[in-house]
């Protein structure tokens, strides 16, 4: 694919409509999201590209484990968020909020810092025909403007990030916010202060995670 071709900050929904397709995971077959699993990895060829023009990896292209872990574990328990006000956190593609709002969530917050994932949001949600909020501003640290539940879904793989998203999402689950968190066992995932709620094997792609199958886990985190 041309640098040329990439354009992915001129127009972020052109460039992920080029570089997708839209389809579901084999656990979350209730959803479609623009992924780029089957194409030749765009993880790898855009990582050079995107890196040389500034912009951040596409995590957006893939729904990681810890997020449909949490996603599956949504669509089957609708109770916990029916009528509920969500943030997805580090939302990615999305995946773990449109399940929240298939499921009957009253709203639905997804941040990202990545303006091509909020992008990637937006058309998800198009795709699926469920209306969220999106929002690329850096949330953490903030008070809960209400929020019920939190999301926070495979964020523990870089350790500056997964230490400040413990900490603020901990004083948050301390004032009352019930904070679910999907994990494949990332590096930086703080299992202390944790309650385990169900797991589930999700076929990943080799690319990405070398290996084709990971154990996700759907964990509460504890108040601090
Ligand atoms: C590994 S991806 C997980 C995406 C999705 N939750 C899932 O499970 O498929 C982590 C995401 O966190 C986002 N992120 C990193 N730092 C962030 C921050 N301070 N606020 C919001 N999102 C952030 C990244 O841009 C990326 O999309």
């Amino acid at each position: 694919m041309a640098a040329a071709d990439w354009g992915a900050r001129r127009d972020p929904a052109a460039f992920i409509r080029a570089n997708t397709t839209l389809e579901s995971t084999v656990l979350v077959p209730e959803l479609r999201l623009h992924q780029a699993s089957t194409l030749v990895p765009l993880w790898e060829a855009s990582e050079a590209e995107l890196e040389r023009q500034g912009v951040p990896p596409p995590y957006w292209a893939f729904a990681w484990a810890g997020g449909q872990a949490l996603a599956r574990y949504l669509l089957d328990n609708p109770g916990l968020v029916a009528g509920k006000r969500l943030l997805d956190f580090g939302a990615g593609s999305g995946l773990q909020g449109l399940a929240a709002k298939r499921a009957g969530a009253a709203s639905v917050l997804a941040v990202d810092i990545d303006p091509i994932a909020c992008a990637a949001i937006r058309l998800n949600a198009e795709a699926n025909a469920l209306a969220i909020q999106v929002s690329a501003e850096d949330w953490i640290g903030r008070d809960n403007p209400g929020w019920d539940v939190i999301l926070a879904g495979d964020v523990c793989y870089e350790k500056p990030m997964a230490g400040r998203v413990e900490a603020w999402l901990r004083r948050l689950a301390g004032e009352g916010t019930l904070v679910l968190v999907g994990d494949p066992g990332r590096t930086y995932f703080p299992r202390q202060g944790m309650e385990r709620i169900t797991g589930y094997a999700v076929k990943t792609t080799r690319e990405i995670e070398d290996t084709d199958l990971r154990n996700a886990v759907v964990w509460r985190l504890l108040p601090g």
